[in-house]
């Protein structure tokens, strides 16, 4: 319970003059004035020390009687999280004294004047340090959370990215404009949030799932360069990155070619660096086509701070003994394998554990083979031939002491199945370096992927993708697109391209397609008849009809791109007040039921949904 008998006072004409954290060496013997919350009070009888906190961080503050008796006599009643305004004059600590832990560890202020401003009770979580604790408290008491200086640290970063950006881009003569949030809905591969409209019972608007759609529509309105730090919805499956409300950094121009995409964004992350981390990026940055990312990581967003690359071995095996590999190879499919390095040693039941890891991650089963010096274990020792045990080893560079693992599968699996453990093993070793900021594009990717649930061919990227010059032009000679045969959709290639950052996607983009003509080529491909696009996607359809120019963009998660800055595990960190993985706040309880003079204001009727 607060304590009822403080007294509190006015903050009057108080002016802080220091942010506690900024106190330094050579404000001693200044007169200084805090504001800020109680972190810790320490009573020690004849002195009282109180950790003031701030958004910049904390100060100590000692009262003792000679110096002000009045002070000590309220410090007397200060408790946790009381707000505070001390006037107090900075002295250096004896050396002895010297906190090294504390940014402000070298100095202390002694107090003459306290103010309570206002009282706290206790809170119900900890504020004080980075005591794991429950995220559902944490995001409850929201406004609690956020006083701990580095949840303050990580606003301030994710301020100082969008200033950064917002400078960059306008030297280089981008505008940000903004584009309506209710809309219809554009395909950009998740649920739309949908918003009824009352004036019009029945009908929905979305929540833009990004502006893509206009952003395009502005190039051919003759904005030339664009862009917008801008909130999007989608209502997705939710993980450490991802959101259901999130922000993108989204830039679009006219008579862009994929370099000068490239060349603006690396452009871009080198003053982000500069400005925020302080530091140079190299740059350009690496780039991958889509295939070579796949067959060497497994992935399409690959992490390139470390090694263990998956190596392609059915050239060893390509006379084997055993029936596993021999019937997979016959069947059109592969040997791949990666070394974990150091492993030869591991026990029984661990191998067992990483067979189990590969199954869930969809192989049919996973083989070892345990390097020893003049030795190998291995459940299909008796199959290998000399040859093979040491091409193998030579295939993915082992050494004695190491440990292979082969997955023999189609391509997709067995790459995607060991690029998933070269991340968990690479993280479960210790492997990565976390200093390494590891920037890559990934390019060339397939225009269509099939949607894991339905089969159907659907847009990699999203329909407004242009497929790469070549495949174009087959695609413009060809009369019903959506009639090719699987194989040949399987490999028409977009002219888009993605930024990847230590295994994580940070940004999406492409050159468009603004040519009516072919932009209903690619509808068709993707299953929509010319009067299917022509109801959905009219209005682009027009646009491309009165001279739109080339143009191509691409578009940050900025979160992401804070979370990976600041080095935090989730995007949850870095957004003010988050939704939890279930897509609920705590702190306002949303989502949470209307009454039903709203639904019947809105044309809605409520279903129980048992
Ligand atoms: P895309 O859908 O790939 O492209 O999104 C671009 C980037 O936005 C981030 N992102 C997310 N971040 C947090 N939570 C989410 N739910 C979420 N979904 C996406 C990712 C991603 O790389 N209009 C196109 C861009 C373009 O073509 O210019 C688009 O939205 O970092």
């Amino acid at each position: 319970m607060a304590n009822e008998t403080v007294e509190i006072s006015d903050l009057g004409n108080l002016r802080r003059t220091h942010y506690c954290g900024q106190v330094g060496l050579s404000d001693v013997g200044k007169t200084v004035t805090l504001l800020g919350w109680v972190n810790r009070r320490r009573d020690l009888g004849e002195l009282i020390f109180i950790d003031m906190r701030d958004r910049t961080g904390l100060v100590q503050v000692v009262c003792n009687r000679a110096a002000s008796a009045e002070a000590f006599r309220v410090a007397e009643a200060v408790r946790s999280e009381y707000v505070l305004a001390v006037i107090g004059t900075v002295a250096a600590r004896a050396e002895g004294q010297i906190n090294r832990d504390m940014a402000t560890g070298s100095i202390e202020v002694v107090a003459q004047e306290i103010r309570i401003l206002n009282t706290a009770k206790t809170p119900p979580i900890y504020i004080r340090d980075e005591a794991e604790q429950d995220e559902l408290l944490r995001l409850k008491y929201r406004y609690l959370d956020l006083r701990r200086v580095p949840m303050q640290r990580n606003l301030e970063f994710h301020h100082k990215t969008s200033m950064a950006v917002r400078n960059y881009l306008s030297e280089q003569g981008y505008w940000e404009i903004e584009t309506p949030m209710m809309t219809r809905s554009t395909p950009e591969g998740a649920r739309d949030f949908l918003v009824p409209s009352r004036l019009d019972p029945g009908k929905f608007y979305a929540l833009a799932q990004s502006p893509q759609l206009f952003k395009q529509l502005l190039m051919v309105g003759g904005t030339d360069k664009y862009f917008q730090i801008v909130r999007c919805f989608r209502d997705e499956d939710l993980r450490a990155d991802r959101q259901p409300e999130f922000t993108q950094i989204d830039i679009e121009s006219s008579f862009a070619t994929e370099e000068t995409v490239w060349e603006l964004v690396e452009g871009l992350m080198k003053r982000l660096w500069k400005d925020v981390m302080n530091q140079e990026l190299e740059t350009p940055f690496p780039r991958l086509t889509y295939d070579e990312a796949m067959s060497r990581f497994g992935s399409d967003k690959p992490d390139t701070r470390f090694g263990m690359e998956i190596q392609d071995v059915t050239p060893v095996f390509k006379n084997t003994a055993f029936g596993v590999f021999r019937s997979t190879v016959e069947s059109g499919g592969t040997l791949r394998a990666i070394c974990l390095p150091g492993q030869a040693g591991v026990s029984r039941h661990e191998v067992d554990a990483l067979t189990v890891r590969a199954k869930t991650h969809g192989a049919k089963g996973l083989v070892t083979v345990a390097y020893h010096e003049g030795d190998i274990k291995s459940a299909i020792k008796k199959y290998l031939t000399e040859d093979e045990i040491s091409g193998l080893k030579q295939a993915v560079g082992a050494n004695d002491g190491d440990m292979v693992l082969i997955v023999a599968d189609a391509f997709e699996t067995a790459v995607t199945v060991l690029g998933r453990l070269r991340l968990e093993m690479a993280n479960k070793l210790g492997l990565i370096p976390k200093d390494k900021f590891n920037f890559l594009w990934i390019t060339k990717f397939p225009l269509l992927k099939r949607n894991e649930e339905t089969g159907e061919w659907e847009a990699a990227h999203h329909p407004f993708t242009s497929p790469m010059a070549e495949d174009a032009l087959t695609l413009l000679r060809t009369e019903a697109p959506e009639a090719l045969p699987d194989d040949v959709k399987a490999h028409i290639y977009a002219r888009m391209y993605d930024l990847v950052m230590n295994g994580v996607e940070l940004a999406s983009g492409s050159i468009r397609i603004h040519r009516r003509d072919l932009q209903e080529k690619v509808f068709r491909l993707l299953g929509l008849s010319n009067e299917e696009a022509r109801n959905k996607f009219g209005f682009l359809l027009d646009a491309f009809e009165y001279g739109a120019p080339p143009h191509g963009g691409i578009a940050f998660g900025l979160d992401r791109l804070v979370m990976l800055m600041a080095g935090c595990d989730t995007i949850r960190d870095v957004i003010a007040f988050p939704k939890t993985s279930s897509g609920t706040c705590p702190l306002t309880d949303a989502p949470a039921p209307v009454d039903d003079k709203q639904l019947a204001d809105l044309g809605l009727a409520r279903i129980d949904r048992k």
